[in-house]
């Protein structure tokens, strides 16, 4: 019988994957306050969870997750019996330029989190969840065989992936130590609607409208295993309800790409669309310089999640490429405000011009 919780809290929801998790979430509980906290960095925007504004379950609070005043006061008020932690900076890029900023969220900001976690809950806690949520790029770099599994050893390679290491070590030291009650689950890289495009799809995609150049890092050869927004939400609903205290899950949808043959899948599903009238897109594919220390491949083995909690992804490649392209094409206005940081001006006339 999973247990109830009557106010969860969930960080980062206001990002990509955590807007899918937060709107999941909202409808699966209706009995649950759902407390959305993001500090709206430039890579959360509120207009991803606007369709979920005015509904009595939830709630949206700005904040920073390394604030521990505020993330206090926030704990004395809404009391949350579970934590559901997505907040992180993400991208691998701009940690090649600036780590400090990734060491400061993932690492400080997640030991925040625990440590007001441990305050408010004391001794109590029986019937508490704290489910961190992260990437299987901790466990560094594949060769052509093999796959990554939840006992294969940490070693990351990327001031990102490295960050996200240190949290998942200190999670599972939280637990052993002061008996945190937790949840790690790892997962493979995600496309679908909502993602920033700065990420590989809808940077394609963005430029694939606008007859850009499509940037292939190297010769296209690093693989990735790709699983549909959607599908990770629901995994991370299904082990938040049944997944078993201390334990790792691995998310992942047995559906490896290499770079070069995803961008000329999605150049061909563009095509099939044809937007605007727009043919041979996969001319717009160039080549640039690697990215330094750019790991081979990534493969998850998710038998455990299939075995014990019975999920599977829903969602073909073919069918994700087409609803995610569609998507982007209904939201121009959404990519450009994006862009543009208009999404900001949104902020303060929904938050402080009240
Ligand atoms: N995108 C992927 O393919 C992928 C795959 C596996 C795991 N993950 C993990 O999933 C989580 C979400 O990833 P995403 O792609 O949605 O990221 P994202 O960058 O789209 O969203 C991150 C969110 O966290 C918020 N945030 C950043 N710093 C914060 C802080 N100090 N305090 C409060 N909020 C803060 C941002 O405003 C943003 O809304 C991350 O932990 C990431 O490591 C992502």
């Amino acid at each position: 019988m999973p247990t109830h919780h009557s106010n969860i809290l969930i960080t980062g929801g206001a990002g990509f994957i955590g807007s899918h998790v937060v709107r999941l979430f909202v409808h699966n509980f209706p009995e649950s306050q759902i407390i959305n906290l993001d500090k709206l960095t430039y890579a959360g925007n509120l207009a991803n969870v606007a369709d979920l504004e005015g509904k009595p379950n939830y709630l949206f609070v700005q904040a920073d997750i390394c604030d521990a005043q505020t993330l206090d006061a926030l704990f004395e008020r809404w009391k949350p019996t579970a934590v559901v932690h997505l907040a992180a900076e993400s991208h691998v890029d701009r940690s090649i330029h600036e780590p400090n900023v990734f060491l400061q969220t993932n690492i400080i900001g997640t030991t925040q989190l625990m440590n007001v976690c441990l305050k408010h809950w004391g001794e109590n806690l029986s019937n508490k969840l704290f489910y961190h949520i992260s990437t299987d790029e901790v466990y560094g770099s594949l060769g052509p065989e093999g796959y990554f599994r939840e006992e294969t050893p940490y070693a990351p390679q990327s001031p990102y992936s490295a960050s996200k290491a240190a949290a998942d070590h200190l999670v599972r030291a939280f637990g052993n130590t002061y008996g945190l009650p937790f949840i790690i689950s790892n997962c493979s890289n995600n496309y679908g609607p909502y993602q920033f495009p700065e990420k590989l799809i809808p940077l394609c995609i963005n430029n694939l409208v606008h007859r850009r150049p499509l940037p292939v890092y190297g010769k296209g050869e690093n693989i990735r295993d790709w699983l549909y927004v959607e599908d990770h939400a629901e995994a991370i609903l299904t082990i938040f309800q049944h997944g078993r205290l201390g334990h790792t899950y691995l998310i992942g949808g047995r559906n490896e790409w290499r770079n070069i043959d995803l961008v000329r899948r999605l150049c061909q599903i563009y095509d099939t669309i044809n937007p605007f009238g727009h043919r041979d897109s996969e001319k717009l594919i160039t080549f640039v310089k690697d990215r330094p220390g750019h790991d081979l491949r990534y493969a998850i083995d998710p038998t455990k999640i299939e075995q014990e909690l019975g999920w599977k992804p829903r969602t073909t490649m073919d069918d994700g490429l087409r609803r995610t392209i569609q998507w982007y094409l209904d939201n121009q206005k959404w990519l450009q405000g994006v862009v543009s940081c208009a999404y900001r001006d949104y902020y303060r006339q929904m938050y402080e011009e009240r």
